[in-house]
């Protein structure tokens, strides 16, 4: 079977690739690399010892794009591209939505004229807002507070309408919680240009040396500590959950969490890094951050039964891998 993946170089589409071809699937990578670089590439080759077909395009340009559907005979499509940065998103709003959407309905619209009808897209649990109580389940009502989130939930519904017009279609939407941690090879992992949004990408970089302390973002929300809980699940178990939604044998429009259903606080995630690494993080409290809310964690009961989803990885596991990968990058 041979797999679209947009996006494939990115951080969660190149752990996802290493799993389809360890799976045998045939992965072609459509990326314009504007997060992302080439080097991923041979990174790939390197653990699998695989090939993989590249094609640097932006989704965007809709001729080229045709031309790898004309070329490649693909099966299914599994849908990363797209840009991702909450703060950007508030001050370039056009951008995201011209890229975001744009992409997005070219790659639709090359589906159906190509007979194209299984994909997979990368959707977020900021689709949920600020949710009325946790664990936070599928059927939640949905609502965005920043450009980015709109694009996402947009796109959804995007989806939906087309898989109304034309139920042939097989769609799966997956919402992310929080992935952090890397391949255990170093090899790939999350770099993020200039200063980092989230949190363990900055939580990596005061332990590395690179910026002085971390500034937690409030400690009076209400949590265990009074800093903000998040479900943080490793970038592996979220890569191996796109194989098992495209072996999914459930057909029609699927919607499903992908998150441990565990919370965590940034103190305790700041604690975790620091004994699991043997480092010193600097953290001061400073105020919160626009658009944040206390806690925000999966149930993810619907993707555990329906695809046999099953996270193996701990919080030290992604404490780990998130410092071995930067150490092994750095320079
Ligand atoms: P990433 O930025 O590392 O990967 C996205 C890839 O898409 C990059 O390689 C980039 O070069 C490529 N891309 C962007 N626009 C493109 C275009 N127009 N044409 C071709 N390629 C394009 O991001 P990621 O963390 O791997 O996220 C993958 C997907 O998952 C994104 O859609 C993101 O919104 C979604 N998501 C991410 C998170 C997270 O915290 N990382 C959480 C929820 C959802
Ligand atoms: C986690 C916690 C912060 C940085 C974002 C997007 C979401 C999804 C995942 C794509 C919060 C705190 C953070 C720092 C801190 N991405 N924090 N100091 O906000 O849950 O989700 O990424 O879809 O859409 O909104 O993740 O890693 O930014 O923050 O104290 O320097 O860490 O306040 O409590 P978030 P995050």
């Amino acid at each position: 079977m041979k797999i679209l993946v947009s996006g494939g170089c990115g951080y969660i589409g190149s752990h996802t690739v290493v799993d389809l071809l360890k799976e045998n699937y045939e992965v072609v990578i459509v990326d314009n690399l504007i997060n992302s670089k080439r080097e991923v590439l041979d990174n790939i080759k390197k653990i699998t010892n695989k090939e993989v077909t590249f094609y640097k395009v932006d989704l965007c340009d809709k001729e080229k794009l045709k031309e790898v559907f004309e070329k490649e005979s693909i099966d299914a499509v599994i849908h990363f591209a797209g840009l991702k940065a909450v703060g950007e998103s508030v001050e370039k709003p056009l951008m995201y939505y011209e890229n975001n959407l744009i992409s997005t309905i070219n790659l639709l619209d090359l589906m159906r004229e190509f007979n194209v009808k299984k994909i997979v897209f990368s959707s977020s649990a900021t689709v949920y807002g600020n949710p009325d109580s946790l664990p936070i389940y599928e059927d939640f009502p949905l609502s965005t507070t920043n450009p980015y989130g709109t694009t996402k939930l947009m796109i959804e519904n995007i989806l939906k309408d087309l898989y109304k017009s034309d139920n042939s279609f097989d769609i799966t939407i997956l919402r992310y919680f929080n992935p952090i941690g890397a391949h255990k090879s170093g090899l790939l992992g999350e770099d993020p240009n200039g200063i980092p949004n989230n949190l363990m990408p900055y939580i990596v970089r005061v332990a590395t040396g690179k910026f002085p302390i971390l500034n937690i973002f409030g400690d009076d929300y209400k949590t265990v500590d009074g800093t903000g809980v998040r479900d943080y699940i490793h970038v592996c178990d979220l890569s191996y959950g796109h194989v098992l939604a495209l072996k999914n044998k459930k057909t029609g429009l699927k919607i499903y969490n992908l998150g441990t259903g565990k919370g965590t606080s940034v103190l305790e995630l700041v604690k975790k890094f620091e004994s699991v690494n043997g480092v010193k993080v600097n953290y001061q409290i400073a105020p919160r951050r626009d658009g944040d809310i206390d806690a925000c964690y999966a149930s993810n009961e619907k993707a555990v039964k329906e695809l046999g989803f099953k996270p193996k990885y701990t919080i030290e596991d992604m404490c780990r891998d998130s410092y071995n990968f930067v150490k092994m990058n750095t320079n």
